[in-house]
């Protein structure tokens, strides 16, 4: 039995569109650039148990047998499994579907489980190949630090321990399953915003800019570009027709929060991806600072960059 943990990723640049052409595969339309966060946290654990049989594959998901995935299917596709029996588990110790990232983790964790367990010694850029199509954003999943993802390309730009001052405390406003599912939206977005077409060119500068704030670690440029990047995720969802919202009122008030906290001096950067659960950046001497000021929005989970998945049991 071998058993994977993998983190989830928060994007500062967002994915959001797949290359016309490439939807099958998950290309992104647009380059993006994420921090992996660390697993001791928030975290997904799969076990992989492989017996001989003829091809079955049961998977339990937060302790329920459910049939795989679709999408699972396609990752399950790579790997040799006739002859085989593989009995799935895995756990989100988070909520599941409430846009943190459950995909990322999830699928990363199954690759680099399935890999171990089957004996495929796949390199990085298969592993993140495969995880890509499982969910675009898991690709980036199978890296620690900070990672972009370009195309068919992914890789750390800086390691977990580049700016070890960095925090990031998740804010859990609400756990529930989101009422666009990532996949959909993105693609109703691609088809119907005007906004859209811009989309790409604005990523690739921001990039860029996005890289030298790390690499200088300065916090003021980076929160910058984070919350921008948040803001235009979601105005190009509202933009998508019918509109696509994801954030709630607790959102844009911890939102309106962080721009008053930072009125004198930026001490905090907000992000959310498809759900309204915040993703707050602070330098670790500012953590009490933000932590009071955002009091009473929800539980807080304070993490740090991780290094990335690891394989805690290879019996
Ligand atoms: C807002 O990776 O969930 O989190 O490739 O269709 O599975 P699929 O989409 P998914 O989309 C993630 C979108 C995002 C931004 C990001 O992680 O870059």
């Amino acid at each position: 039995m071998i058993i994977c943990r993998a983190p989830i990723n928060i994007a500062i640049i967002k994915y959001w569109g797949k290359l016309e052409g490439f939807e099958s595969e998950n290309v992104a339309n647009n380059p993006s650039l994420s921090v992996t966060l660390d697993i001791d946290h928030v975290f997904t654990e799969t076990k992989v148990h492989v017996s001989p049989g003829d091809g079955q594959v049961l998977f339990k998901l937060n302790n329920t047998l459910q049939e795989p995935t679709k999408r699972m299917k396609k990752v399950l596709s790579k790997f040799p499994t006739h002859e085989k029996k593989i009995f799935i588990e895995s756990v989100n110790n988070f909520p599941t579907g409430a846009g943190m990232a459950s995909s990322a983790s999830g699928m990363a964790a199954l690759v680099l489980a399935l890999d171990k367990a089957l004996n495929t010694n796949y390199e990085g850029k298969a592993l993140c190949e495969i995880a890509r199509l499982g969910s675009g954003s898991a690709c980036r999943s199978v890296y620690g630090g900070f990672v972009e993802w370009n195309g068919n390309s992914v890789e750390q730009v800086f390691t977990a321990n580049h700016w070890p001052e960095l925090r990031c405390l998740l804010l859990i406003t609400n756990g529930e399953e989101k009422r666009f599912p990532s996949t959909t939206a993105m693609q109703t977005t691609v088809e119907t915003s005007d906004l859209y077409s811009l989309r790409r060119e604005i990523a690739i500068k921001r990039i860029g800019c996005l890289k030298r704030s790390i690499e200088e670690k300065d916090f003021s440029s980076f929160a910058k570009i984070c919350m921008q990047e948040s803001n235009q995720l979601h105005a190009l969802c509202l933009d998508s027709f019918p509109p696509i919202h994801y954030l709630n009122d607790k959102a844009f008030a911890i939102m309106d929060r962080i721009h008053e906290m930072n009125r004198e001096c930026t001490i905090a950067a907000y992000t959310f991806d498809a759900g309204p659960n915040a993703f707050i950046f602070c330098l670790e001497e500012n953590l009490f600072k933000v932590r009071e000021g955002l009091r009473g929005f929800g539980e807080m989970i304070e993490c740090r960059v991780g290094d990335g998945p690891i394989v805690t049991c290879t019996d």
